[in-house]
């Protein structure tokens, strides 16, 4: 698929190296940075020629490789580097980034649904695309229809078939794995399904999969027959906690008009962003690496402490389970960023929470530093209480997002906290 020429390199390789040509930089081994807000045009007839192709793909500067630029707010160098990065380590043909995760989600929902059409997603789902399937889209006339077991042929289609008695299903979103629980959802399973619909009702819902939490590294759901990869490069790629970025990728004709719907939008990412995201994917796969052994030593301390319930670490998964076999199918790693239940509930957690001395209380993940959260009273605040429990979200989980620091100071802040709780 890949129209990029990525010369089979692997993708550690390719998160240093790709996008950028020093070339193209008066040989800065590093790219520049363009604080510009817009470009002049040497000639009136090429501001034309530069519109034409912009807008309509045609006319003498239609489909160069080195693009002419306009105004930030349409496309600039930083913005071509990172969606270049991010198409090829996809294994896309094409990428669009945007000014966070929601702000890609946003465009997929827009660029694909229209009035009268049904969604089909999983639970649990982040709390913010809950709210955009649930809340706004319905707000639209668009109806949503969940699924709860992501391993479950048998829900899948039967949750398929209650759409489809709706209206046409637009998109499949799928999350996988989910958060805040990791629960696990089949992606070929959901491609093949979506195929089959496309023959009975001449419409094929576009797949689209929320990689968010395990990136580029760990998983690369186009490969399993995804339509679109959508990350909220805010997480893991950018990995330092310190901005916000979305992306998608997927074929140029789907990530096409997400690219025209930003002009509109105003929702691109911008030029310090996107250079500091490029920076930050040189070295995600060592932070992450780091991060997933970290997070199976915490995830087995949690595991044996009678304190604690239950944890969701997808490396725990049964062997024999349906979920595990799709993961073995799907996943090249089991991530940092899990769930785990204390015995008790919201007293117990919060007062659990309170004692950590090093832990940082925070949403969000994929960061360097270890954070956690009370699920059901920040994260998921929003989801109604049936769907939040439905979800496995009771009052006493806790997200976990292992960082990079020594494993054994995390073990300690959390044995002294688990004392109190
Ligand atoms: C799975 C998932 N998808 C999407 C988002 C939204 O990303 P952003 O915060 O970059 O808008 C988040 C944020 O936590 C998330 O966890």
């Amino acid at each position: 698929m890949a129209k990029v020429d990525t010369k089979g390199l692997r993708p550690e390789t390719l998160a240093v190296h790709f996008g950028y040509e020093p070339a193209d930089g008066l040989g800065s081994v590093k790219p520049p940075l363009y604080l510009t807000t817009t470009y002049v045009y040497p000639s009136a007839q090429h501001a034309k020629d530069v519109h034409q192709a912009y807008f309509d793909n045609e006319g003498p500067l239609a489909g160069a490789d080195q693009p002419d630029y306009i105004y930030s707010r349409l496309n600039h160098p930083n913005l071509d580097m990172v969606e270049k990065r991010l198409a090829a380590l996809d294994g896309a043909e094409d990428a669009a980034a945007f000014c966070s995760g929601m702000a890609a989600h946003n465009a997929i929902a827009l660029s694909l649904v229209r009035p009268g059409d049904t969604i089909v997603h999983g639970r649990p789902l982040y709390g913010g695309s809950d709210g955009l399937y649930t809340n706004l889209l319905a707000g639209f006339g668009v109806k949503p229809f969940s699924f709860s077991d992501g391993a479950d042929e048998a829900d899948i289609r039967r949750t398929v078939e209650a759409a489809l008695a709706q209206g046409p299903i637009a998109l499949m979103a799928v999350e996988t794995p989910a958060n805040p629980t990791a629960a696990i959802v089949d992606i070929a399973l959901c491609a093949r399904i979506a195929a089959e619909v496309g023959e009975r009702t001449g419409r094929k819902p576009v797949v689209s999969v929320d990689n968010t939490l395990l990136g580029p590294f760990a998983q690369a759901p186009l490969q399993h027959g995804a339509d679109l990869c959508m990350t909220s490069l805010t997480k893991y790629c950018a990995g330092h906690s310190d901005l916000l970025a979305g992306g998608v990728s997927g074929a140029a004709a789907l990530v096409a008009p997400m690219k025209m719907l930003r002009t509109t939008l105003g929702n691109h990412l911008d030029p310090n962003t996107a250079w500091l995201l490029l920076r930050s994917f040189e070295t995600a796969a060592l932070r992450t690496e780091r991060a997933y052994v970290n997070a199976r030593t915490v995830a087995a301390f949690l595991r044996d402490h009678p304190k604690v319930k239950a944890v969701t670490y997808l490396g725990f998964l049964p062997e024999g389970s349906p979920a595990r076999a799709v993961y073995d199918r799907q996943c090249r790693a089991a991530g940092s960023t899990f769930s785990f239940e204390l015995v008790g509930g919201e007293a117990e957690a919060f007062r659990m929470l309170d004692a950590l001395r090093l832990l940082r209380m925070a949403v969000s993940l994929g960061g360097t530093e270890t954070l956690i959260c009370h699920s059901a009273t920040t994260t998921h605040y929003a989801v109604p209480l049936e769907l939040r429990l439905a979800s496995g979200i009771t009052d006493g989980v806790m997200r976990l997002s292992v960082g990079i620091e020594h494993v054994d100071d995390l073990i300690e802040d959390l044995a002294q906290a688990l004392d109190k709780a």
